[in-house]
């Protein structure tokens, strides 16, 4: 519900309020972002007051704008606090001046041309308002649209800029979202990472100045994420004052918050303005990406609850949003480059046989690649391998009964292929200069549009001839020497976000073309795992870190904002690839079992007994898969704090859940550790493997760990390091 009384404006649904108010010289004053609060009509009197000057106007004395907290603020006026954008105009000055001059109330939420963004599916699950405001002096406009949802407590926004006046200006850096918060007693949480350890959570006080994360690597990293969360320091896991901002975008990003001198915290997210320079001409206008805020009381787990709803059910999209996702095998660990078709048949048909439901070929069945230093671009197949071609061998693994899924590296050209020796300036490097190979590869210019065509041509023909179930969309370097030889002098600052858009454009085709494709992001493990990718592809490799105790942490981490149905895992074989690690298949599985499942393990290399394991465990995730994929999930005991990792998948209406529970090393004469529960209903009664408790007593006293752990499964009685068990729990009144 959106409120106005001209003068304030009041986004509202039943947990959450969002309140604005048109300053005297035009701009938009932040007056609130928080729980619910009653309508009236005049915030005046919490709108802040400096002792210095004054936020408003007031008689005899002066005001300044670095009192004022500011929905998108601007330089060079007086407030001396970050910006959230910079436009560099025609005669050099970098000052704006954007005042009021209408707004419009709308239900339902419009589409954002040619980005991801939430959408509804009726107008009466939100509401939005656009403001318009004019810098007449500079002859630019720009529209603010905030959405309020009706069952999300959240708040979704983007900034649109256009040029009426005469030349053009220059963007320098145009924020999505920028929050003003009325102090500073809040702790940041970011996630932060590298290459198989993506997603670690990082949690810090906030101290005077700017403080926060970034990518300028051309993808949104697994360095950082998009993503950052204030937190009161009481706040934990179920309890306590959280809001949650996160932007709706694959590329360069800034997350940053100031915390000012006067104790205000100004928290911003959007593109990043690292070598970000977008040239606006004549009657040509500038879309942000989209970022969203969510406010909880129900602490990061709230949070994370809410993020996970709304951006599962009104972010990706298409027929797979709430399909049961298939368990799939991956050849990637268990052959590398190293297979053939018949070696690919043989492995597809030993996981028929133990209950697996799609084969995906990774990596290798293209142009000569035998290594990574060749081919990419040249999607063809490789006869040498596959001599009945990519649909002589769908075909036979269809008749195991397996679904065929393929990988793809669409973005990328390797310095040895046909596609390269033809369009060597169809890779992003500037002339003259030496590009930087990552992993042997150069990166296509996909700000280019004949370039997108012509992949967009290659895959489609691929997936129309092989009928292609599933896509596993790779990624494997960032981008260096950012430059396009399609662009001028002035617009090479627009290359990175180019790019993307060029990316979200060949999703948007393949996916509208394929609706019944299921598609699996990647960027060398989770180096792109974000909410814009996510829009088109409901799933994404989390991490190439396939050891279950390191996927304790990177899944962890990875639910702060994403829903398990989103994260690929699987088991592997052991030794672990990554890590050397040796832990037992059960333990394998049980932490793989709360994402979108499979095995990544060559199966003619496993024993007899493990083979009935693994039958055993895919007939377990088939019982359990909508709960472990879209069950509500409670984080319980965290792995980056303790040596016992505890989480929770909940049925809505708390009659079932799955809580999973881990302990990395085992002690001798353990001293008593309990586990409380969580998410259950205090009142009903449950069963589960050590009997029958009320759902206050799973909560309040907990379980015994030591009990908990000596739960008989497929570990007999030992207990060693790196176990875990999953209890099953079901409401019985
Ligand atoms: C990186 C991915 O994360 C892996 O799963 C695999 O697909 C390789 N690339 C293939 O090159």
């Amino acid at each position: 519900m959106i409120y106005h009384s001209g003068r304030d404006f009041h986004l509202q649904n039943d947990k959450i309020s969002y309140i604005i108010r048109l300053l005297p010289n035009g701009h938009l004053g932040h007056v609130y972002f928080g729980g619910r609060l009653e309508q009236r009509d005049d915030w005046s009197n919490v709108f802040p007051v400096g002792e210095g000057a004054y936020s408003e106007p007031h008689p005899g004395k002066s005001w300044s704008l670095d009192w004022a907290p500011h929905e998108y603020p601007t330089d060079g006026q007086g407030d001396f606090h970050q910006p959230a954008f910079v436009i560099e105009q025609t005669d050099g000055s970098r000052v704006s001046d954007f005042k009021y001059v209408s707004h419009r109330i709308a239900k339902g939420k419009p589409r954002l041309e040619g980005l991801p963004a939430t959408y509804v599916e009726s107008d009466d699950e939100a509401e939005t308002i656009v403001f318009e405001l004019e810098d007449k002096e500079a002859g630019n406009r720009l529209e603010l649209m905030y959405t309020v949802f009706r069952d999300y407590p959240a708040i979704a926004r983007s900034a649109r800029f256009s040029r009426v006046g005469k030349g053009s200006v220059a963007i320098r850096r145009a924020y999505s979202f920028s929050l003003d918060l009325a102090d500073s007693d809040y702790e940041l949480i970011t996630l932060s990472g590298a290459w198989a350890r993506e997603r670690y959570v990082n949690r810090r006080p906030l101290v005077e100045g700017v403080q926060g994360v970034y990518s300028a690597r051309g993808a949104s990293s697994a360095n950082f994420n998009p993503f950052m969360a204030f937190v009161r320091p009481n706040t934990d896991e179920q309890q306590g004052e959280a809001i949650g901002m996160s932007l709706v975008y694959s590329g360069n990003f800034d997350a940053d918050c100031e915390v000012g001198t006067d104790g205000v915290t100004r928290a911003m997210i959007g593109i990043g303005d690292r070598g970000f320079c977008w040239r606006l001409g004549e009657g040509e206008s500038f879309r942000t990406p989209e970022a969203v805020a969510v406010w909880s009381e129900e602490g990061l787990g709230g949070m994370s609850r809410a993020f996970h709803r709304l951006y599962g059910r009104r972010l990706a999209h298409g027929v797979w949003r709430d399909r049961p996702r298939p368990i799939l095998i991956n050849n990637w660990e268990g052959t590398y480059f190293d297979f053939d078709e018949q070696k690919i048949v043989e492995i597809a048909q030993e996981a028929a046989k133990l209950g697996v439901e799609l084969f995906v070929l990774d990596d290798g069945w293209f142009g000569h690649r035998d290594d990574d230093h060749s081919s990419l671009g040249d999607w063809f197949v490789d006869g040498r391998k596959l001599p009945n071609g990519i649909v002589g061998l769908a075909d036979k693994v269809r008749a195991t009964g397996l679904k065929f899924g393929l990988w793809f590296e669409p973005e990328m050209v390797s310095p040895d292929s046909d596609l390269f020796r033809a369009h060597p300036d169809w890779a992003i490097g500037i002339p003259g200069r030496e590009r930087t190979e990552g992993r042997n590869q150069y990166v296509l210019d996909f700000s280019r549009k004949e370039v997108v065509d012509f992949i967009f041509d290659l895959v489609d023909k691929t997936i129309v001839e092989a009928k292609l179930d599933y896509i596993k969309w790779d990624m494997n370097r960032n981008i260096t020497e950012v430059f396009s030889q399609a662009l001028p002098a002035e617009k090479q600052g627009e290359v990175f976000h180019r790019y993307i858009l060029g990316v979200y454009d060949l999703y948007e085709r393949l996916t509208s073309k394929h609706p019944e494709i299921l598609f699996e992001s990647c960027a060398g493990g989770g180096g792109r795992f974000d909410p814009g990718i996510l829009y088109y592809a409901p799933q994404g490799w989390t991490s190439d870190d396939t050891d279950a105790v390191e996927r304790l942490k990177i899944q962890y981490g990875t639910s702060m904002v994403y829903p398990q149905s989103s994260m690929g895992a699987h088991v592997s074989a052991v030794p672990n690839h990554q890590t050397g690690r040796i832990t037992h298949i059960d333990t394998r599985a049980s932490v793989a079992y709360y994402g979108a499942f499979g095995y990544e393990l060559d199966p003619r290399k496993l024993t007899d007994d493990e083979k009935e394991t693994v039958k055993r465990q895919i007939a377990y995730y088939k019982q359990h898969r909508e709960l472990f994929q879209f069950g509500e999930f409670f984080r319980i005991s965290s792995p980056f704090e303790s040596n016992v990792t505890a989480w929770a998948a909940v049925s809505p209406d708390k009659s079932k859940a799955l809580v999973g529970v881990w302990q990395v090393l085992n002690r001798p004469n353990q001293p008593l550790k309990r586990i409380r529960l969580v998410g259950l209903d205090p009142s009903r009664t449950y069963k589960y493997q050590l009997g029958r408790a009320r759902g206050d007593e799973l909560m309040r006293l907990g379980i015994d760990i030591r009990k908990l752990l000596r739960i008989s499964g497929n570990y007999g009685d030992f207990i060693g390091d790196f176990m875990g068990r999953i209890l099953e729990l079901e409401a019985i009144d």
